[in-house]
């Protein structure tokens, strides 16, 4: 595999830049700005991208979007219309006392970066079901980061809110590799290696969809994530070979999606979920999604994230996809197709001081 390194397109930088122009010279009368950031599949080496392996993601069309106001006053005031949750923060006293905690946390070391001379009120609405996958928290944690300092007139480029989010999903997910945020910052199709960035994959998926179906159990990721680490520290000489083999299959997935061989693809994300089934992170609801989707005709099929409930993805031609739809209804309390977010992280509106 190419060393993959991170890299910031100056078209995206440029364009991001125009974004905040736009809302803060154009636009003079408004004070409020909207950052939004899109969710992500794993479509590739989720959990053995943690201790190092290659891994590939790409961002969906379901975005978190936060809103964020400057406030005077040195407090950081986080609402969720998802979770019905809103609660103060004071800067410089930040306490972990609330799921709002890590966004709060976050938009306190954008404010810093910025050399902002005061607080900020964020609102976040967000499209990604929490606990399912599909990086919500990610999602929401740049879009914070990218909210907060827009609020205050600064544009942060990409690499440095994908840093800032990081921290906040070490204080939500435990040891997580950093795919997550990244992937929500630059958007597209992403080839990510801990420790070493990423590489942007060049892919047309216009033949093919993504279906997502959901188990409907809620699980957590960083638990699911030291179960993992557990298993490979009781037993590494069974588990090493299989984090060489998911390194390899990555490596062989990204070369297959560039060239646009989805039935390789699809072939090789149900090896990939065989070897998510050995480090013990499946479940009877997920297996059964999975063999569904596979026998309605999708190419590939396995789940995607942490496992251990969340969603199963599948990869089809479009010709199938009706099909594949219905068979995962049939089980799935929700299913979605999803298209691929080639943006990332964007200020996306700005609305009118009230
Ligand atoms: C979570 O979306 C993916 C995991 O590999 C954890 C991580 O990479 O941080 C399970």
């Amino acid at each position: 595999m190419r060393r993959v390194f991170s890299g910031f397109s100056s078209s995206s930088r440029a364009e991001y830049r125009l974004n905040v122009f736009l809302a803060f010279f154009l636009f003079p009368h408004v004070k409020e700005i909207v950052a939004s950031a899109p969710g992500k599949v794993i479509l590739f080496g989720e959990h053995f991208v943690v201790e190092g392996q290659p891994a590939v993601a790409a961002a969906i069309s379901l975005r978190a979007r936060v809103s964020a106001k400057p406030l005077e006053s040195p407090v950081i005031r986080v609402t969720s219309k998802n979770l019905g949750l809103s609660e103060a923060f004071e800067l410089g006293k930040l306490e972990p006392r609330s799921p709002l905690y890590p966004v709060a946390y976050a938009a306190s070391l954008a404010l810093r970066e910025v050399e902002a001379g005061g607080g900020v009120e964020l609102l976040i609405d967000s499209d990604i079901a929490p606990g399912a996958g599909m990086g919500s928290s990610a999602a929401v944690a740049v879009a914070a980061v990218a909210a907060a300092s827009a609020a205050w007139g600064h544009v942060l480029p990409r690499e440095q809110v994908s840093k800032l989010a990081f921290e906040a999903e070490k204080i939500v997910h435990g040891k997580p590799s950093g795919i997550d945020n990244t992937i929500a910052a630059y958007g597209g199709a992403i080839a990510y290696r801990k420790g070493e960035g990423f590489l942007k994959l060049k892919v047309d998926f216009s033949p093919v969809a993504l279906v997502l179906a959901d188990t409907g159990k809620p699980r957590r990721t960083g638990e699911l994530v030291q179960k993992v680490l557990n298993l490979k520290a009781a037993f590494p000489q069974v588990l090493d070979p299989l984090y060489y083999a998911a390194g390899r299959l990555v490596v062989e997935a990204a070369k297959m999606m560039e060239r646009g061989d989805f039935e390789a693809v699809g072939t090789l994300m149900n090896v990939n979920h065989g070897l998510l089934h050995a480090i013990g992170v499946s479940t009877l609801e997920i297996e059964q999604l999975v063999y569904r989707a596979r026998q309605a005709g999708a190419l590939g099929a396995k789940l995607t994230g942490a496992g251990g409930g969340g969603f199963i993805v599948a990869l089809c031609w479009r010709e199938a996809l009706q099909s594949v739809v219905q068979a995962l209804s049939e089980l799935s309390p929700r299913v979605l197709t999803v298209g691929i977010d080639t943006e990332g992280v964007k200020v996306e509106r700005i609305r009118e001081k009230s």
